[in-house]
């Protein structure tokens, strides 16, 4: 579908350039585009920079390709930031800010990002990229001409272009000085309808971390609940249930899984821990945050090890390698953790994952990269879903899995699949928190959940 702008778009809608062609600098390059804008980009990559040129989308994300195709004429591709400086004033930076050794940021990207743009009066630096609390006002005392704004992301992947079309809240931050920038910024989402936040920098940095921190903690909070669900015999999908029509609570983020991954949550849940930790303040919670999701991926193993005794030998089938659906990221993805781990224990691991395939082969050493679920499962002693892509929904359980499998024993990470239905087909059937699923046939109470956490909403 086409998000239609035009109807509350103001008529005069300014140059932008994006500096940093990665998934947030391509979904914004492509919305605002789409908005109506012309949009100036900027990579130091060339053979990416030639790539977009051409019309080819580097990296996997439902929307995108399609948005930068309809709005080819209003996009460009450079290396080079001086055409951009030229025709855009409102620069958004959105250069990776990877995690160092002692989990700082990196934050020598942005530097060379403001280094380049020279000392500007016209210009507004818009931080899309996450940077450290403190980060925005460290650069406006260094360069007090240079306009800066703190405008931070908060797009999923996989439903990265509709969250940015819909967004539950834009964040703008901006000290005094940079008003003027600031309410050209907010202008820019203005078609959007959506409330704004206006504030200042430091506050705008926070809000970033803390979302993702708090959402990480949602998630942890979940998983333990499940574990001690197990060990208790509740079920945690109907104890999730429950809590989720509390308005304070809300039924969100309340998945319970094999922990969560991605390049986000556990770099951002890291660096504020490590933020307050130099400012030397304790984040105990968040400490125990991180914990709880590394023992999270490794429960998997114990439960595989119920069924199965000693994993020496055994095959086991990893359906997904994706840290979650409709992405082809494996950064940070638990099945690089579970992987690891299977083999350590002396298992042959076959992994399959509908995108991330390619990928998968370089992350995961030693591991058999299969072609097709089926391919994956032939044969394996257990098999465990580690991402909820809706293919292994659809499998044929009893009729195509269980006559390959040597041993019928599944470890759904997501709660995802038909626990009564795959009982009654004679698996060996472990959710997470639903002690009662694991049971079988008459006794399993609670169906798979309907679709996934991170599936995004069908626009
Ligand atoms: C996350 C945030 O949701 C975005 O708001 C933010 O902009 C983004 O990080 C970022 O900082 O750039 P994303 O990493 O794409 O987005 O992934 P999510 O959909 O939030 O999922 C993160 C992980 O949590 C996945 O591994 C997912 O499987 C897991 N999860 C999520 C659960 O285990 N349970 C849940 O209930 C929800």
């Amino acid at each position: 579908m086409t998000y239609d702008a035009t109807p509350t778009a103001p008529p005069d809608r300014e140059p932008i350039g994006v500096i940093g062609c990665g998934w947030v600098g391509l979904v914004t390059a492509a919305c605002f585009a789409e908005l109506g804008h012309e949009v100036h980009c900027r990579d130091i990559v060339p053979e990416k920079v030639e790539a977009l040129a051409r019309g080819e989308v580097p990296i996997f994300e439902p929307r995108l390709a399609e948005l930068l195709e309809r709005n080819r004429e209003r996009l460009s591709f450079t290396t080079d930031l001086a055409p951009v400086l030229d025709h855009a004033r409102l620069l958004f930076c959105a250069v990776d800010t990877p995690p160092t050794y002692s989990g700082d940021a990196d934050l020598s990207r942005v530097e060379r990002v403001v280094d380049e743009i020279g000392d500007s009066t016209d210009h507004a630096l818009i931080m899309k990229s996450t940077v450290p609390v403190g980060t925005g006002r460290a650069i406006a005392r260094r360069r007090e001409e240079l306009g800066y704004v703190s405008n931070p992301e908060f797009l999923k992947e996989g439903s990265a272009v509709d969250d940015f079309m819909r967004p539950d809240r834009v964040v703008v931050g901006a000290e005094d000085g940079a008003g003027a920038f600031a309410e050209r910024v907010a202008g820019l989402y203005e078609p959007l309808g959506a409330p704004i936040v206006r504030t200042d920098v430091a506050s705008a940095e926070m809000i970033k971390l803390a979302s993702n921190a708090f959402l990480a903690t949602k998630i942890s909070f979940i998983n333990e609940i499940a574990n001690v669900s197990e060990e208790l015999g509740a079920d945690v999908a109907e104890v999730a249930r429950g809590m989720g029509m509390d308005d304070r609570i809300g039924p969100k983020f309340l998945q319970p899984g094999i922990g969560y991954g991605g390049s986000c949550f556990p770099k951002d849940v890291s660096a504020l821990k490590q933020l307050a930790g130099n400012s030397g303040y304790h984040f105990q919670l968040l400490t125990a945050v991180i914990e709880v999701n590394e023992l999270q991926k490794r429960r998997t193993i114990g439960k595989l090890k119920k069924h199965l005794g000693s994993l020496v030998g055994k095959e086991i089938a990893l359906l997904g390698v994706a840290f979650k659906p409709h992405t082809d990221d494996v950064r940070e993805a638990t099945s690089l953790v579970l992987a690891a781990r299977l083999m350590g224990e002396g298992a042959n691991v076959r992994a399959y994952d509908p995108v991330a395939g390619a990928r998968a082969q370089e992350m995961m050493p030693g591991a058999t990269v299969c072609a097709s679920a089926l391919e994956a499962l032939d044969g394996a002693d257990g098999a465990v879903l580690v991402t909820e892509w809706p293919e292994f929904r659809e499998l044929d359980w009893a009729g195509e899995v269980r006559p390959r499998m040597a041993s019928p024993v599944v470890v759904d990470g997501r709660n995802f699949l038909d626990a009564r239905a795959l009982a009654e087909a004679g698996f060996s059937y472990e959710g997470v928190g639903r002690p009662r699923a694991a049971l079988g046939a008459g006794e399993a109470a609670a169906p798979a959940r309907e679709g996934s956490h991170g599936a995004p909403s069908a626009a």
